[in-house]
């Protein structure tokens, strides 16, 4: 085969989790179905160049440079994926990625850099097989970047998205995760601004994590508890009932840290700022009737969700009583995006 093109590149935005993904099973199965918004700004631009090769191999930078510490989960993915990426086995790779946000700012990045590689080896695949076509080219990165990063999966499409089985949504899958389409063209437009709360690397990886569910106390309650949420969710978008939203999103994140602090061995991710800043946005809620709500990942940063009309209202907020409480007064402003772009 002629090849017309010897490099492909991809930009992935990363995802907040309103329903979180939290717990698997063999081969990176969620314990349950999480839903999430797909950012904009905040994203990894990658490339691959690649020419032919006896065997398979790779060389990958970030910013420019090469990074040890990544290269062990790059391997382990690299080995899930061979059997679905026959072509791979005779190229030689050469991986440059880009994030849009400082690396060092505690933002989990392992969505927006697998989703981008992914969808790179995806494309890198539809120029030699035809196992990929136009029809199965999203669902199959969605499936790739699933073995990756679990969250990575749902960084395929925007503006909302579901991974994981779940009756609520036609087509759904654990496999890889589908967009959804709630028919409301009324509920709004969010921002997410990410108030860092500490940069440092995270003192509990996400592996380790979903790994101390498989004997949680509360596992089975957990799995129908995301159920029940994700129905909520769905129906606080159809019907247009924001104050359900935030009820549920803030279950869900104090949900998961809660799960956290009852495994075994036990964590604690806050700090007293997560805190600091969780109590000034229920106080400010209260004060304001501002339509807002926090959320958090597996760190101690905090994630407000607020729809776009509010923009200024909590900027001036977050100007005036958060920023006090974040890292070196850092935070970023984001908002849901319609997901990965080709370059
Ligand atoms: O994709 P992972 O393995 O890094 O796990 C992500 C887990 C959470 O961010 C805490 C929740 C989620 O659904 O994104």
């Amino acid at each position: 085969m002629t090849l017309n093109k010897s490099e492909v590149s991809w930009k992935s935005p990363s995802n907040i989790a309103l329903i979180k993904y939290w717990g698997k099973k063999e081969n990176q199965i969620a314990l349950n179905p999480s839903i999430s918004f797909t950012l904009k700004n905040c994203y990894t631009s990658t490339s691959i160049s690649f020419i032919k090769s006896n065997n398979f191999q790779y060389e990958f930078k970030f910013h420019g440079n090469h990074k040890p510490e990544f290269i062990p989960k790059l391997d382990v993915f690299f080995l899930r994926i061979k059997k679905y990426l026959p072509s791979l086995s005779k190229l030689s790779l050469k991986i440059n990625s880009f994030n849009s946000f400082p690396h060092s700012s505690g933002i989990a990045s392992s969505a927006s850099a697998f989703s981008s590689l992914a969808l790179c080896l995806i494309e890198i695949e539809s120029m030699f097989s035809n196992i990929i076509n136009e029809d199965n080219f999203f669902e199959k990165a969605s499936f790739i970047s699933r073995l990756g990063s679990g969250s990575a999966s749902r960084s395929i499409y925007g503006p909302l998205t579901c991974w994981g089985k779940t009756d609520l949504f036609t087509g759904s899958s654990d496999q890889y995760a589908i967009p959804i389409n709630i028919k409301n063209n009324n509920f709004p437009t969010f921002c997410d601004s990410i108030l860092i709360v500490d940069s440092g690397i995270k003192k509990v990886s996400s592996t380790l994590g979903h790994q101390l569910m498989d004997n949680h106390i509360f596992k089975n309650e957990r799995i129908s508890q995301s159920h029940l949420n994700s129905s909520k969710l769905k129906k606080s978008i159809e019907s247009n009932d924001i104050n359900l939203f935030l009820e549920v999103v803030e279950n869900e994140a104090l949900t998961l840290h809660a799960l956290m602090m009852t495994s075994n061995p036990n964590f604690i991710l806050f700090k007293p700022n997560t805190i600091n800043i969780i109590e000034h946005v229920l106080k400010f809620r209260d004060e304001t009737n501002t339509k807002i709500c926090f959320t958090l990942d597996a760190g101690a940063n905090v994630h407000l969700l607020y729809p776009k009309s509010s923009f200024q209202i909590v900027q001036d907020f977050i100007k005036k009583s958060l920023i006090v409480f974040c890292d070196e007064e850092r935070f970023i402003n984001d908002e849901v995006g319609l997901g990965p772009e080709k370059n």
